[in-house]
This record gives structure tokens, C-alpha cells and sequence, in this order.
């Protein structure tokens, strides 16, 4: 049975996960603004998955039988200054996410919870992959610097990507 407390932190991470998602569709409008629909797409597909990590956890809290709430989804801004910039601040939130979730952890150890420290670590494993990716993406953007057919390149690389539900891997 999970504890009242690792219920409350569970909530506040799920609210994240929500709120990932829509400062994801917050970067994709301003992508689609840009004109780089391919990075448009491509932070669509960043929203499903959060929505997907969102719902992995609100499924877990139902099965734990934890008495759900759902606060209010933080506003989130649509105005970036450039390509570089959307997938440095998505970078910075993924880290900052990375956090949280190794925080939780923490926390789940010390209550010798673990079926919800099994739960995290899924989350943090997923954690260092998606981190990688938009480490990757930022390299390339930085290559081509100020080029405008390399961004156009890397937006059309980006507009190949594909949802794949992360919870159903
Ligand atoms: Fe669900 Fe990208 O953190």
C-alpha cells in the first residue's frame, strides 16, 4: 500500500508530466509559427508521450488505490528566440524532470516502497534516453549555426519521427 505521502508526491509528478505536455505544445506552436513543421511534428509527438508518462502514473496511483486529485496545468509560453533556443529549453526541462523523478526515488527507497521505486525507475531510464535525443538534435542545430538550408535539413529529419507509445515498449 502506497503511503499518503508518496501519494501526494506522485500527484504533484503527475501534474508535471501534464504540464510537460503542454509546454510541448506550447514549442510546437511556436515551431509551426516558424515555419519548421518538421520540429512542429516532432514536439507533437514529445506532447503524446508526455500524455503517455502522465497516464502511465495516474493508472499506477488508480491500481494503488490512491485517493486522486488534479490541480491545475501551469500556464506555459509559445515564444521562443530560435530553433536553438526551443531545444535548449526542452533540454533544461528534461533535466529538471530527471531531477524530480531521482528526488522521488529518494523518497520511495527511504519508505522501502517497491513497487513505486520500480515505477520510478522506469521513468528515470526513460529519462536518459530523452535526454540524449535532444542532446543530439541541439548538436546538429549548432553545426549549421545561422545556415538556412541545414535548419531546413534538420527540420526535415525531425518531420520523419514517428509516436511510439513509450509505456508499450
Ligand atoms: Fe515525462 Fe519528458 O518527462
Amino acid at each position: 500500500m502506497i503511503s499518503k505521502n508518496l501519494q501526494k508526491e506522485l500527484i504533484v509528478q503527475l501534474n508535471k508530466e501534464f504540464h510537460s505536455a503542454y509546454i510541448y505544445l506550447g514549442m510546437s506552436a511556436y515551431c509551426s509559427k516558424e515555419g519548421f513543421n518538421g520540429a512542429a511534428s516532432w514536439f507533437l509527438i514529445q506532447y503524446q508521450e508526455e500524455v503517455a508518462h502522465g497516464m502511465k502514473m495516474f493508472k499506477y496511483l488508480e491500481d494503488q488505490g490512491a485517493e486522486i486529485t488534479l490541480p491545475d496545468i501551469k500556464s506555459v509560453k509559445v515564444e521562443y528566440k530560435s530553433l536553438l533556443d526551443v531545444f535548449r529549453k526542452s533540454l533544461a526541462h528534461e533535466q529538471f524532470m530527471t531531477k524530480n523523478l531521482n528526488n522521488l526515488s529518494d523518497i520511495a527507497m527511504k519508505e522501502k516502497d517497491h513497487a513505486t521505486y520500480n515505477l520510478l525507475q522506469w521513468y528515470v531510464t526513460e529519462q536518459v534516453e530523452e535526454e540524449a535525443t535532444v542532446g543530439e538534435i541541439i548538436d546538429h542545430i549548432k553545426l549549421v549555426g545561422d545556415n538556412g538550408y541545414g535548419l531546413y535539413t534538420i527540420d526535415k529529419e525531425l518531420a520523419s519521427r514517428n509516436f511510439v507509445d513509450p509505456t508499450q515498449e
